[in-house]
């Protein structure tokens, strides 16, 4: 294997030999792979290779559709991208059984997104605070330009702060910086603002405290804790009823599930995980930076200092609630929300909703996904509804007809299934 120079240079083509050269030099056919992924569009497929760098095929995911989501009183049909059986039928499921049940009362608890300029001061902290707030209306209206479009939208900069963080590292001081970015996720923006900020605040200073000032980087974080959406269903306990358990009953083991995942963070990366694949799934969906979601909200669930669930659950007055809250930086403009076609139809199929809209439905495919999670964990188990999508998945590998998959679906109906076993029934090898 060679070390390659200059591969960003290469053509597509010129890429593709290369790592079929390298890594399959026995198998020639593996590039079949790769070009057969490609769009038949060329302009399709130019607009996703420009997304980012080396591209060299696609990458599928399957896009699906959860309907009858009542929230706030609207019904929606939400897209979800998941690779994950089962995920999509829950949500379905869980959506429908609330729907019922007067569906998912939401509330944006905040908006705000925070950005920092990360800087070591070597000199005494009453200099530096007193340049800072000498000059602070300076470097306002220096930076005024750049908000003026956010500010036009109902956006911009909230506040900018000088903060002494030298008890956490020495020399160690930030300039916080707090935005509403609309309807925008706002990186783009806030990054912008806060390199801009730092040349002037840099540029002002006085050339004894310069030579005494670092600036280590300029960034937002994409911990977003007054940024936060609730999302939230009730009813009577007695609509919790089952086949086999009062609706007190399955209250009561329904809490207690929220009680361990409470208290127990081992479950409550588990009970989490369960209300991301809603997350994830709809964040993906419409073109949102799941990363930033996902290290947002397990930053958020161990704010107290240990990691616990993001749902809650709780009977008052014969009344079971079940509620999630959820920090979510994510936007309805710009971005790939703009650029994905896919994104775009997403969007489109959620009546095009504000960056507030679209955390309290993200909010609520969460909460469904937990309350589908839930309730088959405290009542028939997970694995018989994986199992089933299981099953659809081994008929389909092993190329049955419509009389062996009913065989089949009859003879596993209530059994576990098992690969081999299926094989046997099927006569297969
Ligand atoms: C599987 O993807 C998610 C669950 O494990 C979530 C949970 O346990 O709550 C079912």
């Amino acid at each position: 294997m060679s070390k390659v120079k200059g591969f960003s240079k290469l053509s597509k083509q010129e890429k593709i030999n290369w790592l079929i050269d390298n890594y399959f030099p026995n198998q020639p056919s593996a590039k079949n792979i790769l070009l057969q992924y490609w769009n038949t569009d060329e302009q399709l497929q130019a607009l996703h290779d420009g997304f980012i760098e080396n591209t060299l095929s696609n990458f599928y995911l399957p896009y699906a559709v959860s309907p009858n989501f009542l929230i706030d009183g609207e019904y929606y049909t939400l897209p979800m991208v998941i690779e994950e059986s089962s995920v999509v039928a829950a949500s379905s499921k869980a959506a429908k059984f609330w729907a019922e049940r007067g569906g998912f009362h939401t509330r944006v608890l905040g908006t705000k997104k925070i950005g920092h300029i990360h800087l070591i001061y070597k000199g005494k902290s009453q200099e530096i605070f007193d340049y800072f707030q000498t000059n602070k209306q300076l470097f306002k209206k220096a930076i005024n330009p750049l908000q003026e479009n956010m500010q036009k939208r109902g956006g911009g900069i909230l506040s900018i702060d000088f903060v002494n963080q030298t008890d956490k590292l020495p020399g160690y001081y930030q300039i916080v910086m707090t935005f509403d970015t609309v309807d925008s996720m706002g990186a783009n923006f806030i990054n912008t603002v806060l390199e801009e900020f730092s040349e002037i605040f840099v540029e002002n200073m006085p050339n004894e405290l310069r030579q005494k000032t670092d600036i280590i980087m300029r960034i937002l974080s994409n911990y977003t804790p007054e940024c936060v959406v609730r999302a939230e269903v009730e009813c009577p306990v007695e609509q919790l009823r089952t086949s086999n358990m009062s609706g007190k009953e399955y209250a009561d083991k329904f809490i207690a599930a929220i009680k361990i995942a409470e208290a127990e963070p081992y479950r409550a990366v588990t009970h989490n995980k369960g209300i991301m694949n809603g997350v994830d799934a709809v964040v993906l969906a419409t073109g949102n930076d799941f990363r930033a979601v996902e290290a947002d909200v397990h930053a958020y669930a161990s704010r107290n200092g240990q990691y616990t669930s993001l749902s809650h659950a709780s009977v008052n007055n014969g009344i079971f609630r079940f509620w999630l809250e959820l920090p979510l930086a994510i936007g309805t403009v710009g971005g790939l929300t703009a650029l994905h076609p896919l994104a775009k139809f997403s969007l489109q199929l959620l009546k095009n909703p504000s960056a507030k809209g679209l955390m309290r439905i993200i909010a609520s495919a969460g909460l469904a996904q937990n309350f589908a999670a839930i309730n088959a964990l405290i009542t028939d188990g997970i694995q018989q509804g994986h199992m089933k999508m299981h099953l659809n998945n081994l008929l389909k590998l092993l190329n049955a007809n419509p009389s062996e998959i009913a065989l089949a679906k009859s003879y596993f109906a209530n059994k576990k299934v098992n690969f081999n076993e299926l094989k046997r029934l099927l006569n297969r090898k």
